[in-house]
């Protein structure tokens, strides 16, 4: 799958109020921008046109741009995110979508999605469910994936530790290959795909995103960098740890269409 287009939102001051379970300190606002503007150059090294929108200091975590929306070439569906302090970054987000979409879905009330827990492999879609996103949600998506061609099986996370939505715990980096952490690897889902498996201590990295032919890893995890290496992929180590310290990984920086 190819991209021309992403949109990312430089973090706002007061990105360290966002939402975060990590425990591992406070993100330094420096460090956070340089490492987001090393993050708009790998994507514009993939020959993306980055739109780049304005902090927005009323919502910390809107940064994680790629939970408001899910993007396939022919409509944007809208998320409802389920943390109650992030539903109102979807309205934004949709003003910029107008430029490249006509056709729009929306996610509504009671559903909750939040477009971390969507994973498109080719012509299907994971749906993970989360804490963020639930049944009638997902229920939702399929209906409006289904009537553009797409089809979808859900996934559920709810009782996996330490994950936050599923692309905290797979990846899909085209040619029927998964990455997959070691409590989703046996999930019946991802039956019939090739799996390149997390080693546990770093599971982190297996929030990665091929984008054109490179794949966007996080930096320090050397095992999986060296494993994908070895299987003939291209990579573009990242340094997020910042964004890590608030729950984020290197998909929730953009949307990419
Ligand atoms: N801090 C990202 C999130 O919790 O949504």
């Amino acid at each position: 799958m190819n991209f021309k287009n992403a949109i990312v939102r430089t973090p706002g001051k007061n990105f360290s109020q966002g939402l975060t379970s990590a425990n591992l300190g406070e993100p330094d606002y420096q460090k956070t921008l340089e490492q987001h503007t090393a993050y708009c150059r790998a994507l514009q090294q993939c020959g993306l046109n980055l739109t780049t929108l304005d902090p927005d200091l009323e919502y910390p975590d809107s940064t994680f741009v790629e939970d408001t929306a899910v993007l396939i070439p022919s409509a944007a569906i809208l998320t409802r995110p389920g943390a109650a302090s992030r539903i109102g970054e979807v309205a934004a987000i949709h003003l910029q979508l107008q430029r490249f979409y006509r056709q729009f879905y929306s996610i509504t009330s009671p559903g909750s999605l939040e477009g971390g827990d969507i994973c498109q492999a080719g012509s299907h879609f994971f749906i993970g469910l989360s804490d963020r996103t639930n049944e009638e949600g997902a229920r939702q998506l399929a209906e409006f994936l289904a009537k553009e061609g797409y089809t979808s099986s859900t996934v559920d996370i709810r009782n996996i530790r330490d994950i936050l939505h599923l692309k905290s715990g797979i990846a899909y980096l085209g040619d029927n290959t998964l990455v997959v952490i070691k409590s989703l690897n046996d999930h019946p889902a991802f039956k019939g795909y090739k799996t390149i498996l997390m080693d546990p201590e770093e599971n982190y990295a297996a929030n990665c995103v091929m984008i054109n032919g490179r794949v966007l890893l996080a930096k320090g995890y050397p095992k999986f960098k060296a494993k994908l290496e070895a299987l003939g992929f291209t990579t573009i180590p990242l340094d997020v740890s910042e964004f890590q310290k608030m729950d984020g990984g290197l998909s929730c920086l953009s949307l990419r269409f």
